[in-house]
C-alpha cells in the first residue's frame, strides 16, 4: 500500500511573530505546486493562529509540538487539544525526547495525551528513539519496543490507523549526526512490525513512520528512498525556507546498497 509521505517542521522554542509569518508566507510560495505529499509546520503555541491565518488555503497544515493530558481545567500554564483545534491545527507532536528527557514525560503520560488528541480529531505524531548508551549498548530494540508499546497501545484499530509514528534517535536529534538510511531502515520497519502485532496488517501498512534527527537538504532523498520512512520530521533545517522547501521536494535516490 502506497503511504502519502508526510513532511514536518518542527520549530521547537524559535520564531516571533514576525519571523514566522515571512518564514511560513515563503514556504506557501516556494511549496504550493507540491501536491503529493503532505507539510506540516509546527511553530511555538504564541504563533499559531497567525500561522494558521497565513497558510490559510493552502495545503500547508498546522500542527503544535505539545498538548495537555486533561480536556480542560485549572492547569495554569498549559494547552488543551481542543485549544489547538480551535487555532488551526490539525496535528499535535506527541512525547518528543526534549519532553522527554526535559520534562519528565513517561510513555503512559504520552499515551493519555495520544487518546485525547484522537479524540478532538487532531493528529498525532509520537515520537520514539533511543539515548546513544542505549544505542551502544546494543538496547536500541529492547527501548523501541517498551516505548511502542506503551505510547502506542490500547488503541481502536480505526483510530491507530490515524496515528503518525516519528522515530527520532535522540542521538541524531541537533547534532549533525544523522542516522544511515540503513540504521533508520532497521529501526522503522522493527516498528511496523510492533504496530502489526498490536493492530494487524492493514493498520501496519497504513501508518506512516516519519524519520527525525539532523534530516538536512542534502540527506533526505537517501532517507526517502527507505521501504518503511515515509517522511521526516525536522529541527534545524525547518527554520530556513530555503532548507525546508529542498527536504519537502526531496527526490528519493536509491544508495548503493541493494534492494
Ligand atoms: P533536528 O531536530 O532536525 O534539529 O535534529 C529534529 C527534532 O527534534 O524533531
Amino acid at each position: 500500500m502506497a503511504r502519502r509521505p508526510l513532511i514536518a517542521g518542527n520549530w521547537k522554542m524559535h520564531k516571533t511573530v514576525a519571523e514566522s509569518v515571512e518564514l511560513v508566507q515563503k514556504l506557501r510560495e516556494s511549496l504550493s505546486s507540491v501536491a503529493d505529499r503532505d507539510i506540516l509546520v509546527a511553530p511555538p503555541f504564541t504563533v499559531l493562529a497567525v500561522v494558521a491565518e497565513v497558510l490559510k488555503g493552502s495545503q500547508i497544515t498546522v500542527g503544535a509540538q505539545n498538548m495537555n493530558d486533561n480536556v480542560q481545567g485549572a492547569f495554569t500554564g498549559e494547552v488543551s487539544g481542543a485549544l489547538l483545534k480551535d487555532v488551526g491545527c490539525s496535528h499535535v507532536i506527541l512525547g518528543h525526547s526534549e519532553r522527554r528527557q526535559y520534562y519528565g514525560e513517561t510513555d503512559a503520560l504520552v499515551n493519555k495525551k495520544l487518546k485525547l488528541a484522537l479524540d478532538v480529531g487532531l493528529t498525532p505524531i509520537v515520537c520514539v528513539g533511543e539515548l546513544l548508551r542505549e544505542r551502544e549498548e546494543g538496547k536500541t530494540f529492547t527501548v523501541i519496543e517498551k516505548q511502542v508499546k506503551e505510547s502506542l497501545g490500547g488503541l481502536a484499530p480505526i483510530q491507530a490507523n490515524k496515528v503518525v509514528v516519528a522515530y527520532e534517535p535522540v542521538w541524531a536529534i541537533g547534532t549533525g549526526k544523522t542516522a544511515t538510511p540503513a540504521q533508520a531502515q532497521e529501526v522503522h520497519s522493527f516498528i511496523r512490525k510492533w504496530i502489526e502485532r498490536l493492530y494487524g496488517e492493514p493498520v501496519a501498512s497504513a501508518v506512516r513512520i516519519l524519520y527525525g534527527g539532523s534530516v538536512k537538504p542534502d540527506n533526505m532523498d537517501s532517507l526517502m528512498a527507505e521501504a518503511d520512512i515515509d517522511g521526516g520530521l525536522v529541527g534545524g533545517a525547518s527554520l530556513k525556507a530555503e532548507d525546508f522547501t529542498r527536504i519537502v521536494r526531496y527526490q528519493a535516490v536509491l544508495s548503493a546498497r541493494a534492494r
